[in-house]
């Protein structure tokens, strides 16, 4: 299907926000290459070619795999700025005014970098992207979901320091096998403290997972959750509670989750009433950032004007923002479609 060129300029031209993004895979391989040798970390990797190369992933796992040995390279605060201001030129780029982004502790905790380390470098970053560019932002620190619930208390714990830093807290990693109930007291303990709560679920796990982030842990929204359309009740009370997916059109091409971008459901997920929006996921390893992701959809489904612009207003609706800022952001959106 050939786009047109007045659905490319649409979607360049409106304000979007990204709300799952992992910024750890938004290490693109020349950034991760320059690291690797200023930190003397070996990559398995003779060039950039060859990373390209690797990028050919048969189902979650063997991604993981390959973006927790990419993450070995950030050792230092300067590191995770670096890391999280290539990801903020990438935001004005392609118009993402807000973004809400992910980052695994564990992941560089476990390494012998501190929790501080990590998100001082991610938070300096986000403040001069304000400062800039305008942008606006908020941090989400997600458990890694194959590791056991008593680590992520650990890592809870550790977090409470930076509570102001932090506005909710995740779930992601292997699915499969790793369900919400295995955190159940952790998210309760979580949304105790005040954080609100996301997990990532019915990406690879079938739809009994989405109820379990529903019902065992009081998510705020569901990360993918595409697998929900094998379930017409669930489907049902998604669009009853207006409960946000973010969804992530090239990571489940990607993933394999779909096989093709033909076969992805996002259109009969919008069409029927669902709040879905589209987001990276983690685009230095699935080609392409936000608007690239919006294209690539356009030139398979029959997605309309109206529904480019329902995507991108409830990128803002689903946002963790305060509702004057959303009403400021959806009154952008409004004022660039004049
Ligand atoms: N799913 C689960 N864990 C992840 C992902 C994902 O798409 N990206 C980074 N960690
Ligand atoms: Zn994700």
């Amino acid at each position: 299907m050939a786009i047109k060129n007045m659905m490319i300029d649409l979607i360049k031209k409106l304000p979007k926000a990204e709300l799952h993004l992992h910024i750890e895979g938004s290490l693109e391989p020349e950034l991760m290459f320059r690291l690797a040798k200023k930190n003397n970390v070996s990559i398995p990797y003779k060039d950039i070619e060859d990373v390209r190369k690797a990028y050919n992933f048969t189902n979650l796992q063997t991604f993981l795999d390959i973006y927790y040995a990419g993450a070995n390279v950030l050792i230092t605060k300067d590191d995770f700025y670096d890391l999280t201001w290539e990801y903020v030129l990438k935001c004005v780029e392609n118009n993402v005014v807000h973004t809400e982004i992910f980052f695994d502790p564990q992941t560089h905790t476990a390494r012998g970098v501190s929790f501080e380390t990590v998100i001082t470098g991610i938070k300096e970053a986000l403040a001069d992207a304000k400062q800039k560019y305008g942008i606006t932002s908020c941090i989400i620190m997600c458990f890694l979901r194959h590791l056991s619930q008593q680590a992520a208390f650990a890592t809870l714990e550790e977090a409470l320091r930076f509570k102001e830093d932090i506005i909710g807290v995740g779930l992601d990693s292997s699915e499969l096998d790793n369900p919400p109930s295995k955190f159940t007291e952790v998210f309760k303990k979580a949304k105790d403290e005040g954080f609100k709560l996301v997990a990532h679920a019915g990406e690879e796990g079938d739809f009994s997972y989405i109820y379990e982030a529903l019902d065992l842990l009081a998510i705020n929204r569901i990360d993918h959750g595409v697998q929900s359309i094998n379930s017409a009740a669930l489907m049902q009370r998604l669009k009853e509670e207006q409960i946000p997916l973010t969804v992530c059109p090239n990571s489940n091409i990607a993933l394999k989750v779909f096989e093709t971008y033909q076969q992805h459901n996002i259109k009969a997920l919008l069409d029927y009433g669902l709040n879905v929006s589209i987001n990276s996921d983690d685009p230095a390893y699935f080609k392409g950032y936000i608007n690239q992701n919006f294209i690539n959809l356009c030139e398979h489904l029959p997605l309309t004007q109206k529904d480019i612009i329902t995507l991108v207003k409830n990128s803002f609706r689903s946002s963790f923002i305060d509702n004057d800022l959303k009403e400021a952001y959806l009154a952008k959106v409004d004022l660039a479609l004049q």
